[in-house]
């Protein structure tokens, strides 16, 4: 399969304040590449403040880099112009990592996953609920379900209307920042599996987000290591923890429990 997305040298600094008139630059993103092929289970992993969030709004062009290029589909996309940015931001989907801040506790369920259909222009009133309804049916929520509001749900059913969400526009890509570490442990394998599901099911491309290497090793395709906003470990995901090339990744894998899924 073809790449979708190519990052190429990604470089993000942000400048710290020290006091009043020292500053320092903080690399939260350096000298990043790889490719995320068309279909794939793609992973990005690394402890706490390796960059992961970072590299997640940078191909969401809500940050622009410092230097180096994101090609979609072989576009830049911090290139590109209006409508050709919006049909990127229809194509490239994201699921946050906090269901509990995510939304706007104002809005019923089915507004929320209705917003990006609007944002859009898609369809029809008529057509859009019929969206919004098949959306709901594919992450196993009932219907009734459509007129609550995000405060009448719990963690696990909140990050599946966040998902309901990302999939209603039918994207290419869904990038999806630590979308479980937020749950309980025993939402979490439910949640997981659910995005299997859809990457099976409408081959969708993700790209996924975590710390937890456990989590990402039975997951994923392929998968990227960080480790101070640098890629010290990628490939496949078998060759990468069967044969680390960095001794952060065999750092992190001697410290596992054994699999249990
Ligand atoms: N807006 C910002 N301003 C200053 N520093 C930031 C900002 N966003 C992230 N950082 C810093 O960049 C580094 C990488 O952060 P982040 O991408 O959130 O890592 P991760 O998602 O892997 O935990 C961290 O040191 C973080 O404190
Ligand atoms: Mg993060």
């Amino acid at each position: 399969m073809p790449p979708v997305l190519e990052v190429k040298n990604l470089v993000k600094t942000f400048t710290l304040k020290r006091g009043l008139f020292k500053r320092k630059k903080l690399f939260a993103v350096n000298d990043v590449s790889f490719s995320v092929n068309e279909g794939e289970f793609f992973s990005i992993v690394g402890e706490s403040g390796s960059g992961k969030t970072t590299i997640a709004r940078l191909i969401l062009r809500l940050l622009r880099p410092d230097r180096g290029e994101i090609l979609f589909k072989g576009k830049d996309i911090f290139t590109m112009k209006r409508e050709e940015l919006k049909q990127y931001r229809k194509r490239v989907q994201i699921v946050f990592q906090n269901p509990f801040t995510s939304f706007n506790p104002l809005m019923k369920v089915k507004n929320i996953i209705m917003e990006p259909l609007e944002i859009h222009s898609i369809g029809t009133r008529k057509e859009r609920e019929e969206k919004v309804k098949q959306a709901m049916e594919l992450v196993n929520l009932p219907l009734s379900f459509l007129d609550r509001f995000p405060d009448q749900l719990s963690g696990g059913q909140r990050q599946r209307i966040g998902i309901a969400r990302s999939i209603v526009v039918n994207p290419d890509i869904i990038v999806a920042d630590e979308p479980v570490s937020s749950l309980d442990v025993s939402i979490q394998a439910q949640i997981v599996n659910l995005f299997l599901r859809l990457h099976k099911d409408l081959g969708i491309t993700f790209i996924f987000i975590a710390h937890d290497i456990n989590l990402v090793r039975h997951l994923s395709d392929r998968v990227v290591v960080m480790y101070k906003g640098r890629v010290v470990d990628y490939g496949e995901t078998g060759k990468v923890f069967e044969n680390p090339e960095s001794e952060f990744t065999m750092k992190l894998i001697k410290s596992l429990p054994p699999i249990e899924f």
